[in-house]
């Protein structure tokens, strides 16, 4: 490698830092498939555009994730879905994925509606307001509730601030592994301490649980319960809740956020699907899956090589990590006409020029052995989410851009601000 590839390379890493969104497309468009950027331990390789994304999800068992998120493990637990693989992971998942089908998150749909209700509560026509953050807020105890039931969201001071720290470190983390070697950070040191207060809180909850001897019917009730006969053991129970509001609580919201500034920015749509809320649900759907295509709250998505293998010529080793892209794979022309466009009617099957698109064309949640186990509840809660808010409230945005910020919690930098000019 000359001096001038490595200063490229660093000169990459560092566009990337400051604006992963629109340096995926340089690179793309530069180099093709594949882009080296960094330098040392900081090095590593994004992987773009349909074929990578192909070969990457059908290839999910030359990958490990114990390997690719080990320095995470002091956050989510060593127990936690994401940095366990093999025979592990698959005992854990079995356990874990029962409390989270599409027909069981539907009893939560309940919980979400009156978060938001009581979010915008308060709103009244003429108000000027930054609406992400209540309604992040409204969609954190929302997941609390339907993890953990009613009365423990009544008890959940301060863990919303030790979330959003934890949070924080995670995001820093994508892009190769940064805490292990920066675990003296402040923002690694405050993530740790969040993450021992959420583990406190977490254990407190489970031990009250047991001591009124009736599990209930949320997702903690449902893995103290267990399945075929055997269930987790406490720690790994408190790993799994601990990871499962971690992983479900901002990127839910970050989702909704983005799909009130999407319907909100056209008029039309807008008002067209206030009213598709109660009579063609179905283009609310079809919203839903154009938000995740558009804005897809993990903007990228990373596996370290377990075994080597050769890619559009490029080798990787064990060991060497990879990065790929939900965010950028699902603006791809060659997939996705005018992809730029938030045009929801793109997803309605009985139109002509409908095409379903293949795993890895469309991929919010990933696809293999550690697809999104939440997505059920995801999906359920930003619809639901959506309808509580446009049910109830007509607004318009006071900005039409918003800049993303964050890669696995993708969300609108600046918020959303908007006026409100009527409440129902
Ligand atoms: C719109 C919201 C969400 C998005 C975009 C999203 C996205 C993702 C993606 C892309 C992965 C795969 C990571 C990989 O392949 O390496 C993942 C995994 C995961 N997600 Fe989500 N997620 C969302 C909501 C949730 C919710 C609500 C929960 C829990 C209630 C959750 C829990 C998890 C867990 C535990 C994993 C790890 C699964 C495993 O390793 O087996 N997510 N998520």
């Amino acid at each position: 490698m000359t001096a001038t590839d490595a200063a490229r390379e660093m000169a990459d890493l560092q566009d990337f830092s400051a604006d992963p969104y629109t340096t995926m497309d340089r690179l793309y468009r530069a180099n093709g498939a594949i882009s080296v950027l960094g330098a040392g331990p900081m090095r590593f390789r994004v992987t773009l555009g349909a074929e990578a994304s192909a070969f990457i999800l059908a290839n999910s068992d030359l990958f490990s994730w114990e390997a690719a998120f080990t320095a995470l493990a002091p956050l989510t637990g060593p127990s936690a879905l994401l940095v366990n693989d093999g025979d592990r992971h698959r005992r854990l998942r079995r356990q874990v994925t029962p409390a989270l089908t599409a027909r069981r998150v539907e009893h939560h749909l309940g919980t979400v509606t009156r978060h938001i209700d009581a979010a915008t509560a308060s709103w009244a026509a003429g108000d000027v307001i930054d609406i992400y953050p209540p309604l992040r807020r409204a969609m954190r105890l929302a997941t609390l509730e339907s993890l953990f039931g009613a009365a423990a969201a009544d008890r959940s001071e301060g863990l919303d601030d030790w979330l959003h720290d934890i949070h924080r470190a995670i995001d820093a983390d994508v892009v190769g592994g940064s805490i292990e070697r920066g675990s003296g950070s402040p923002v690694w040191r405050r993530a740790l301490l969040a993450r021992s207060s959420v583990h406190r809180w977490v254990v407190d909850e489970i031990a009250r649980r047991q001591e009124c001897g009736e599990p209930g019917n949320d997702v903690l009730g449902v893995l103290l319960r267990g399945t075929d006969g055997t269930r987790l053991t406490d720690d790994e129970i408190t790993d799994q809740l601990v990871s499962l509001l971690e992983a479900g609580a901002e990127t839910t919201a970050a989702q909704l956020s983005w799909m009130l500034f999407c319907t909100l920015r056209d008029r039309p749509l807008w008002t067209r699907l206030r009213d598709a809320v109660t009579r063609r649900p179905a283009e609310l759907d079809h919203a839903v899956s154009e938000t995740m295509r558009l804005y897809p709250a993990t903007a990228v998505i990373s596996r370290k090589v377990a075994t080597g293998f050769t890619l559009h010529g490029a080798e990787f080793a064990p060991g060497d990590l990879l990065l790929f892209s939900p965010f950028h794979t699902h603006r791809l022309a060659a997939i996705w006409p005018d992809p730029e466009r938030f045009d929801p009617s793109r997803w309605d099957p009985d139109a002509d020029r409908y095409r379903k698109p293949a795993p890895h064309e469309f991929l919010p949640f990933g696809v293999g052995p550690h697809r999104c186990i939440g997505a059920a509840f995801a999906t359920m809660a930003v619809k639901a989410a959506f309808v509580a808010v446009a049910r109830r409230v007509d607004a318009e945005l006071e900005h039409t851009d918003a800049p993303p910020a964050g890669l696995i919690g993708m969300h609108p930098r600046d918020g959303i601000t908007v006026r409100v000019t009527a409440i129902r």
